[in-house]
């Protein structure tokens, strides 16, 4: 569990700040030329304290900066009280091409409306818990050519609106999946240049899943990965999508052959002298007979609309006659019910962004035959009605078998007492488990789902019979008998109405 790092109040500054204008600051308000830092340069709210050689941050930044240059500097740390003073309106904070090794975590708690962080080209090594949580609202952050080769997990936390993310040319060696796989914590995060690293082996699987607007902006290459044939797959994908990350660094895509110790390009896999990767193929949809599928518009840019759905034979949607077992559904997806074979072939997606319109192609293919073949249901069936005959025979088991038996064990009705009412609160499970699998029945794409469901009240009717042997032996009351009855009767019932849609 992590707290969110707290910045220190900073109401006696502020208080500090106002006696301070009234004492002696007032007169200096009319020229901004009094509050420009010493030998930097001052254009309105735009402060340049750049190549000055400067060892310490000036103090006295006036409080409407709104851009703040301390780039080539000799600048070695950030502390927390770099300045003294809260910076409201600054959105551009430049300290590339500095000494920077050590940041204190609370180093942000003056600047809260930072959209810009150029920390590019200094000597940072680690990036400690919660470091940028306080930069809610920063949109790109800058880190390349540092000697980062430590990040904690939560260092990028609550930055709900970074969008790009530059960590280049350092030392890391393991994929941050944290950054781009929890969606809701990075939501605007479209760039993660994660090129010139020391990153061996990536997720491929889990990279694989992502919307193809993240893949566009993830940058893998110069990178020393270890060659494999997912690799290869991933990336011939990724260049026949098109994708900017792969496309403008095709060349610095390369990985390294695990016995040769060489360097090759991990588009030539396939060839038979490095791993004779099967060529890749584009994949296709698959469906079944019956089905409901959902196909989705995976398209290069964020928040591009899918204006338009063409379907193999020529169906545009959204139509205007909505009588179809077609609807595009409010994100963009087509959405195909009750999927036959005529809807097999090739379906095309125009989206419309800002900055291109984009064309995408997804084959479906169709399965003649439904997902659960007739051998299955008639399985399923069989399992039913077995259940069904036991209950019922259990049941008469208990009405007529056990008061004989009580009579021969009279002394160990009290110590058997407890054990009883456990049993049949287990037993009592047995309905609360049909109403939800015959509520699952109802969905024809979700007849797998149901199977295990009545796999399971079979085996109950199994542990219904090797309790069964304990309990009735004890005494069981005319009233649990009659429980037991209606539970044999709901079982049965259950049992018959699962049976009913085949
Ligand atoms: C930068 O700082 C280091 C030590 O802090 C000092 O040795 C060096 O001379 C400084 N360089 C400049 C250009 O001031
Ligand atoms: C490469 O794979 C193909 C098909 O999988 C196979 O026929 C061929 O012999 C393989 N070549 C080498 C050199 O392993
Ligand atoms: C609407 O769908 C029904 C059933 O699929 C069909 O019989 C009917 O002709 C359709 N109407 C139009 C206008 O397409
Ligand atoms: C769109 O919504 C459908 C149903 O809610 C969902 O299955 C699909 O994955 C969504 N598509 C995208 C791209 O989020
Ligand atoms: C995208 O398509 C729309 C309509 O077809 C057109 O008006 C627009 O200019 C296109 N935009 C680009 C960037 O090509
Ligand atoms: C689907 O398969 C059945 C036999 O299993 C066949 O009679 C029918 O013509 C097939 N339908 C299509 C559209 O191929």
């Amino acid at each position: 569990m992590l707290i969110r790092r707290l910045c220190p109040s900073s109401c006696g500054k502020v208080w500090l700040l106002v006696l301070l204008l009234l004492g002696c600051g007032l007169a200096r308000e009319g020229g901004s030329i009094l509050n420009c830092p010493p030998k930097c340069v001052c254009a309105s709210n735009i402060i340049s304290c750049s190549k000055l050689g400067l060892g310490v941050i000036p103090t006295k930044l006036p409080r409407f900066t709104a851009i703040l240059d301390l780039s080539h500097n000799n600048l070695t740390r950030l502390r927390a009280d770099w300045t003294p003073t809260r910076l409201p309106h600054l959105h551009s904070l430049l300290l590339n091409h500095n000494a920077l090794g050590f940041i204190s975590t609370e180093a942000f708690c003056h600047v809260p409306h930072l959209r810009y962080l150029d920390l590019s080209s200094n000597s940072i090594k680690v990036l400690e818990e919660l470091l940028f949580s306080q930069l809610q609202e920063l949109e790109v952050l800058l880190l390349y050519n540092n000697q980062i080769a430590q990040m904690d997990r939560s260092a990028f936390d609550d930055m709900a609106r970074l969008q790009k993310l530059y960590l280049s040319q350092n030392q890391i060696s393991r994929f941050p999946m944290e950054l781009v796989k929890d969606r809701a914590k990075l939501p605007d995060l479209a760039l993660l240049d994660l090129s010139a690293n020391k990153i061996k082996g990536l997720p491929v699987a889990a990279l694989k899943g992502l919307p193809a607007w993240m893949k566009n902006g993830l940058y893998l290459h110069s990178n020393p990965l270890s060659c494999d044939c997912g690799l290869y797959e991933l990336f011939t994908h990724w260049h026949a999508r098109q994708l900017s990350s792969v496309v403008d660094f095709r060349e610095e895509l390369v990985c390294s052959l695990p016995l040769a110790k060489r360097s090759v390009s991990v588009f030539t896999l396939n060839s038979q002298d490095s791993l004779n990767c099967s060529e890749f193929k584009e994949h296709m949809l698959e469906t079944y007979l019956g089905d409901t599928l959902t196909i989705n518009c995976d398209t290069k840019v964020r928040g591009a609309t899918t204006r338009e759905w063409v379907t193999p034979n020529n169906r545009r949607f959204p139509e205007e006659t909505a009588n179809s077992t077609m609807t595009v559904l409010s994100n963009g997806s087509l959405q195909i019910r009750l999927v036959r074979v005529e809807d097999m072939g090739t379906y095309t997606c125009y989206t419309v962004s800002q900055a291109f319109n984009e064309t995408l192609y997804v084959d479906v293919m169709v399965h003649n035959f439904t997902q659960h073949g007739p051998h299955d249901t008639l399985n399923t069936a069989y399992t039913t009605l077995v259940g069904c005959i036991l209950s019922v025979i259990l049941v008469l088991i208990y009405l007529y078998l056990t008061p004989c038996r009580c009579c021969c064990r009279g002394n160990e009705k009290l110590a058997a007492q407890p054990e009883d009412s456990i049993n049949s609160s287990m037993l009592s499970t047995t309905p609360n488990h049909n109403p939800e699998a015959a509520g699952r029945k109802g969905s024809l794409s979700h007849l797998a789902a149901s199977g295990p469901m009545q796999g399971q009240n079979g085996k109950q009717v199994d542990e219904d019979r090797g309790t069964g042997a304990g309990p009735s032996s004890e005494v069981m009351g005319l009233h649990t008998h009659g429980t037991m009855l209606l539970l044999g009767a709901a079982s049965c019932c259950a049992a018959l109405i699962l049976l009913s849609p085949q």
